[in-house]
């Protein structure tokens, strides 16, 4: 039977992931750890680029945001506070026959009954809740006391250093406070590769406001979020905006959207937009008993903000990346005979290489110098790869392979053999159309810049 268009495609892009090295099973040769990845070279470049372009975006070129960088590991009380030590769960079912685990909301459903996504047995368990932090203890005795829980989210590391931020940074609302960092989740079943994970990054921002904006915010960071997506290479049209209704709402939001993006293994969420009144920072002043009340200087009233919280995740992005670049084309090769090229079709800004660097032959020593003076060059501006191994046809198609935009190869011309007119330029080729240009390399950096801003 001939597999599914979508699941083969999936297992294309993961097949290039580990080829290429973006993405590896962690601790591999021990066999891997389930929920658990390592970015190779590439992929850490990709999530390098993602977690920059957002703090640019959200931080930099704004003078209403300010980031900070939370500790992993905090106070537990922090999580009684928040409600995760007692909510933070998910249903859990056993399978009796193959003794599987399961998460009960995510199990297949036939004839109106559940069934084991494992071995197809009926014979389950009644849901339990457990609880998704991963626990340790700080200091060496193993005790109650010294619990503590690796941070399932980045969020909470900003409500319980509002007051901090906002003394020290001296905003006035509305404001946002930024964040990306590690969280972990003891997820029951982690699945499709990366995108449910044990371990992954999160982009989190606490916009914080006046009651009466709430919505109006929201509306607005829904609009905000589409268009840093846009930017970044995934189409509106492949993301859907889901209202979530009010009943299946947390009862503290007032309004929620998710943001789901068309993977190939289905329709499924990359971010959240979610209005949590003020929820969370009355929490924390409740058990906390400190004040974390905003004072206006105008109107003399102290008042605990409301926040807008939209919540990215790093890798469930880089994925999208990924599914979106992968593409497959029939081209001539250079033998004259058709081809299937495999290219990644990132944007030029995401891309984990900006420039591949080729001389034309390796043995010889002018243009090989050229070459690698360029990439000299271009090195503190950009991530560049020199490449001299094999027909230049095939450093392009790798270059393809890897979602490399652009490639420079320096030739005869360059080093003015083939007399003056050329000397000092480059052949420029672009990655989705193919062709080339000649460039003079005193141009070079500055074409390149621009297309990868
Ligand atoms: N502070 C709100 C919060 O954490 P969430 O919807 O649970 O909300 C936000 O998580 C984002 O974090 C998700 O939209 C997703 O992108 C990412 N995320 C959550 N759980 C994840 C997991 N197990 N693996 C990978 N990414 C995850």
């Amino acid at each position: 039977m001939s597999k599914d268009p979508a699941i083969q495609r999936m297992e294309k892009i993961v097949s290039l992931c580990k080829r290429r090295g973006f993405i590896f099973q962690s601790s591999e040769i021990y066999g891997g750890l389930n929920g658990f990845w390592d970015y190779g070279p590439l992929g850490v470049e990709l999530k390098r680029n993602l977690k920059d372009f957002w703090w640019r975006r959200n931080v930099r070129e704004r003078d209403d945001m300010v980031g900070m960088d939370g500790s992993i590991i905090m106070n537990r009380a922090v999580w009684k506070a928040s409600g995760h030590e007692d909510t933070f769960s998910d249903p859990m079912v056993d399978c009796r026959s193959c003794k599987s685990r399961h998460r009960a909301d995510q199990l297949p459903v036939k004839d109106g009954l559940k069934y084991c996504p494992n071995c197809g047995s009926r014979d389950l368990t009644e849901p339990r809740a457990f609880n998704l932090m991963f626990k340790s203890f700080a200091g060496p005795i193993e005790s109650d006391e010294n619990l503590v829980y690796l941070r399932p989210e980045t969020a909470q590391a900003i409500f319980v250093q509002f007051k901090n931020v906002l003394e020290t940074s001296r905003q006035k609302l509305p404001f946002g406070i930024a964040q990306i960092g590690k969280a972990f989740r003891n997820e029951i079943n982690p699945r499709n590769y990366t995108f449910r994970s044990r371990e992954f990054e999160q982009m989190e921002i606490e916009y914080f406001c006046r009651a009466e904006d709430g919505l109006r915010l929201t509306d607005y960071w829904l609009e905000e979020r589409l268009r840093f997506y846009e930017d970044i290479g995934i189409p509106r049209s492949k993301i859907h905006v889901h209202d979530i209704p009010d009943d299946e709402r947390a009862f503290y939001s007032k309004k929620t959207y998710d943001l789901e993006y068309e993977f190939p293994f289905g329709v499924s969420e990359l971010e959240g937009i979610a209005y949590r009144t003020d929820y969370d920072l009355s929490r924390h002043i409740e058990h906390s008993g400190k004040p974390l009340e905003y004072f206006d200087e105008e109107t003399k009233q102290k008042f605990v903000p409301h926040v807008v919280e939209p919540s990215a995740g790093v890798d469930r992005t880089a994925l999208a990346l990924l599914c979106e670049a992968f593409d497959e084309e029939i081209v001539v090769g250079e033998n004259g005979k058709s081809e299937t090229r495999t290219v990644l079709r990132f944007h030029p800004r995401m891309a984990p290489v900006k420039c591949g660097i080729f001389p034309l032959l390796k043995n010889k020593p002018e243009l090989v110098a050229k070459a690698r003076e360029i990439a000299t060059a271009l090195r503190p501006f950009m991530t560049v790869f020199y490449d001299e191994g094999g027909a230049i046809g095939r450093r392009y198609r790798r270059q393809d392979e890897a979602g490399t935009p652009f490639g420079v190869t320096v030739d005869f011309e360059t080093i003015g053999e083939n007399g003056p007119e050329k000397k000092d330029t480059v052949t420029l080729r672009h990655r989705d159309s193919m062709k080339q240009e000649r460039v003079s390399i005193a141009d070079l950096k500055g074409r390149l810049l621009e297309a990868i801003a």
